[in-house]
């Protein structure tokens, strides 16, 4: 893999040296998105050889650290529940990590890896962080294709982010700084609302094929999202299903306390080059009290309600 993840970079090296760089966050500006340096060949992959499968393919997409890993096990355990109903002692879940369930397809196809896709079962799960507009036009526009998009109040993703940054990756990154770029548009996926806005305006103009879910919402009442996720996906839960508890029984296996116990999910050693246990910190909304000062919400609310003005989106 890292021979063939060598040969992507050195594919596209010409082409990722001449793009803006911040190296500090070790991010790369292309096509008008902040995105993390080494998902670029993957970005440029995808655009070029996704190939999407006739029978149907789902896309879980998101900015990161908007509830990613949570969406991937709601979405995996509804699909796999007739293999594997959600109370089964065997359960996937149990004993892999969301990520390991549902493929992130910027790392597959940088790694040259796209083409494991293959042997997933109809209807492919998947996930990217690539915003709209940069979709190659066999996802976004693609009928037998769902899109699912999760986002979040931004000033909670903004301080989720910077954790998983310090944790991951560059310890000494100081907050301030932090907000300072992302209020420019500079963080992981940046801007952020040009993200959310892309997937919204596709969700408004095309609800069958996006459906737009907020982490929020999904807290405030986890049962009804996770019947209109299976409904979006054409998985129902039956009324016999909804009469033996089968989608509390889901949306407790994917819930926060739940996966975060899970041994699997404690690991020092997992398939990513960190901890496992990064992707569960809190799992609540509105810690971004406990980082930014009354000042700093009030300026990057500003920013986001006048980017998104006019939408009918709000945070
Ligand atoms: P916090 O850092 O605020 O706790 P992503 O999965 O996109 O990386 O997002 C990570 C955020 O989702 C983290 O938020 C994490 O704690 C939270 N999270 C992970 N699993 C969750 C779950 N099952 N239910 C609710 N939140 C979850």
């Amino acid at each position: 893999a890292d021979a063939v993840q060598d040969h992507r970079v050195k594919e596209y090296a010409g082409a990722i040296s001449a793009l803006p760089s911040n190296p500090k966050l070790r991010l790369r500006c292309y096509q008008g998105t902040w995105v993390r340096e080494r998902w670029v060949p993957g970005i440029m992959a995808i655009q070029r050889s996704f190939t999407p499968r006739r029978s149907g393919d789902v896309v879980l997409a998101s900015p990161p650290k908007c509830g990613t890993t949570w969406l991937k096990a709601l979405a995996f355990a509804t699909m796999a529940r007739d293999a594997y109903p959600p109370a089964h002692p065997d359960h996937p879940l149990l004993r892999l990590n969301p990520h390991d369930c549902v493929p992130f397809m910027e790392d597959l196809f940088a790694a040259g890896w796209g083409s494991k896709l293959e042997a997933l079962p109809s209807p492919r799960l998947m996930n990217t962080h690539i915003q709209y507009s940069a979709l190659p036009a066999c996802i976004s526009t693609n009928p037998g294709l769902k899109i699912v998009y999760i986002c979040r109040d931004p000033k909670d993703m903004l301080v989720s982010m910077w954790h998983f940054i310090r944790k991951t990756s560059q310890p000494d990154l100081s907050f301030s700084d932090f907000f300072e770029g992302a209020c420019d548009g500079v963080c992981v996926s940046g801007p952020i609302w040009d993200h959310v806005l892309g997937y919204w305006n596709a969700s408004k103009a095309s609800p069958e094929t996006v459906l737009f879910l907020r982490y929020e919402e999904m807290l405030r009442d986890p049962v009804a999202n996770a019947r209109k996720l299976a409904r979006f996906l054409g998985h129902p839960f039956s009324a016999a299903e909804e009469d033996s508890g089968a989608v509390t029984n889901v949306v407790k296996l994917c819930s926060f306390e739940k996966l975060k116990n899970l041994d699997v999910n404690r690991a020092a050693l997992s398939s990513f080059p960190f901890r496992s246990d990064v992707f569960f910190r809190r799992g609540e909304a509105g810690d971004w009290a406990n980082h930014m000062t009354p000042e700093m919400a009030r300026r990057l609310d500003a920013i986001v309600q006048e980017k998104l003005r006019g939408s009918g989106l709000s945070f």
